[in-house]
């Protein structure tokens, strides 16, 4: 495995790939990397012959009073991931190899539609989505993947990121991977470091709500109101959560929806002694806590 740094350095490895007629799988990531990291890079090396895995904190999809000068970083563990894992790159750019002229100065952007970002988390982080969107449309422009590889708990990122690889035109394959959970169902993230051991017990109350909602639209006379009615209970009973969303979206569009014939997601995002945490589950897909409870009722 090799740390790449600069894009002469991406060019080389590129003309390496296509020479030998090799296919590329691409990670985004921006790094302190965990076990629902590892499982992108793992899916990219059972399906490509080749795995760059990225490693950037973008400045550009931070607000001015979020986490960007406190995101957690560590390339050292992050390498020895990405070793195990499968990687055959590590692409770790500085600012000013991805933003050459500052990421702040006016730079051409890559805006996605406001459908898909003005609800959910981009009506908390403003700009968030046009950030990700442009780093992304970078690394794709640069590297060429064949596949790139996101995990569905950033699930309007998600969204996002389909839309712009079509809208583009950029001829890739958008794979998305389940979200890999803590032991109690916690959505795995690199955020949870910033959680104090009374912060990561309320935490668990995203999963559970979620599964409370899952567990609902299983039930007689299931509804778009019956699915969120439980999911807030579970929210409304702990503690020292502020809930900046729960909502029951299409899985497309991202539009809210009116009953549940079509698929959906149910999605919240919520602040925990100041660290903003996300989850979501697709309503036809597995219960988000099967795992965890199945652990539960053995111990
Ligand atoms: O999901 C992330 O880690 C980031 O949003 C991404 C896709 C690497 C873009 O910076």
């Amino acid at each position: 495995m090799e740390l790449v740094r600069e894009t002469s350095e991406v060019r080389r490895a590129l003309d390496a790939v296509r020479r030998g007629g090799r296919t590329l799988g691409l990670v985004p990531t921006m790094g302190y990397l965990h076990a629902g990291h590892r499982a992108l890079i793992e899916a990219a090396a059972r399906a490509c012959d080749e795995v760059v895995v990225t490693i950037f904190v973008n400045p550009t999809q931070f607000g001015p009073r979020e986490d960007f000068g406190t995101y957690p970083r560590n390339l050292e563990g992050d390498l020895a991931l990405c070793l195990e894992a499968g990687a055959t790159w590590v692409f770790a750019p500085d600012t000013a190899t991805m933003y050459p002229g500052g990421a702040d100065v006016p730079a051409t952007r890559v805006v996605p539609p406001s459908n898909l970002t003005g609800g959910l988390c981009g009506a908390f982080r403003e700009g968030h989505f046009t950030g990700v969107a442009t780093v992304v449309a970078k690394l794709f422009a640069l590297w060429q993947p064949d596949r790139a590889y996101f995990g569905l708990k950033d699930f309007q990122q998600t969204a996002v990121i389909r839309a712009l690889a079509t809208d583009l035109m950029f001829p890739v394959l958008i794979e998305l991977v389940p979200t890999v959970r803590e032991p109690d169902g916690l959505a795995m993230s690199s955020r949870n470091v910033y959680l104090t051991t009374e912060a990561r017990g309320r935490a668990r109350a995203l999963s559970r709500a979620l599964e409370a909602g899952w567990q609902a639209a299983r039930g007689p006379g299931a509804s778009v109101k019956g699915v969120t009615s439980a999911a807030s209970a579970v929210l409304a009973a702990t503690g020292g959560l502020q809930v900046q969303y729960l909502a029951l979206v299409h899985r497309d569009t991202l539009a809210p929806l009116d009953d549940l014939s079509a698929p959906g997601v149910l999605a919240v995002a919520a602040v925990v002694e100041g660290t903003r945490l996300i989850d979501n589950v697709a309503l036809d897909g597995p219960s988000p806590l099967v795992g965890a409870l199945q652990r539960e009722a053995v111990s």
